[in-house]
């Protein structure tokens, strides 16, 4: 099940964000900080009642622009198509809010990533050295046209599907998405990111 993340998620989302980037893991108090913001909303995927996987989106009401804050998942929920579902899901929810562009970073040796993100539409606009200092690892910088993403999508979204309770100004607060009960498309002409 996917549903929209609260505070309450903090901890179990810090566990995953650790194993996941490691040295350059955001620190406790970051995500906290980006969860509780009014210009954020995150997500997360859970199965058996754990938390398998969070993606957060930052679209401040009235911008046009959006990015995509973080994605990751469990290992053991990696390759079958969560991550995409994620994914798709905050893009869903940039296009109910109207955003035009969306953009992220992406450190320049991970395959997987930069492939979901071209998958979607996405394309590299630039570069930038150093960018996960950790490691050292370059950043690179990728931007979606979101009505094209939108517009190109003939198969089913995130956005076709109800979230239950949630408000696109909403921030943190526990909404299931369900598959079942379809809602029309309420900001239609959407599109949005990692
Ligand atoms: C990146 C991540 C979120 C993708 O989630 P996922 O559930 O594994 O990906 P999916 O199964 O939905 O696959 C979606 C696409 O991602 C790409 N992908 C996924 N795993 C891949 C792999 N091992 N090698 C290459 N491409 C891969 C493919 O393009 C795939 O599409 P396809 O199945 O049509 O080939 C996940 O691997 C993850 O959590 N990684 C660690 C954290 C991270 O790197 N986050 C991104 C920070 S920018």
């Amino acid at each position: 099940m996917i549903r929209v993340a609260s505070l309450d998620d903090l901890d179990a989302i810090m566990t995953l964000e650790r194993l996941s980037f490691r040295a350059d893991a955001w620190s406790e108090a970051t995500m906290r900080a980006d969860l509780a913001s009014p210009h954020t909303w995150y997500v997360v995927a859970e199965e058996d009642e754990r938390l398998i996987g969070y993606a957060g989106l930052r679209a401040p009401a009235g911008s046009k622009d959006a990015d995509i804050q973080t994605i990751a998942l469990d290992e053991t929920a990696r390759g079958r198509g969560l991550g995409r579902e994620l994914f798709r899901t905050l893009l869903a929810e940039a296009a109910r809010r109207r955003v035009r562009e969306v953009f992220l970073d992406v450190r320049a040796d991970n395959r997987p990533a930069q492939s979901l993100y071209s998958s979607e539409g996405f394309e590299a606009i630039g570069r930038r050295a150093n960018y996960y200092p950790g490691e050292g690892v370059d950043a690179i910088v990728m931007k979606l046209d979101l009505t094209r993403w939108a517009a190109a999508e003939p198969s089913p979204k995130s956005d076709d599907r109800a979230i239950v309770g949630r408000s696109a100004t909403d921030s943190p607060t526990t909404a299931a998405i369900s598959d079942e009960a379809a809602e029309p498309a309420a900001g239609e002409n959407p599109g949005g990111a990692a």
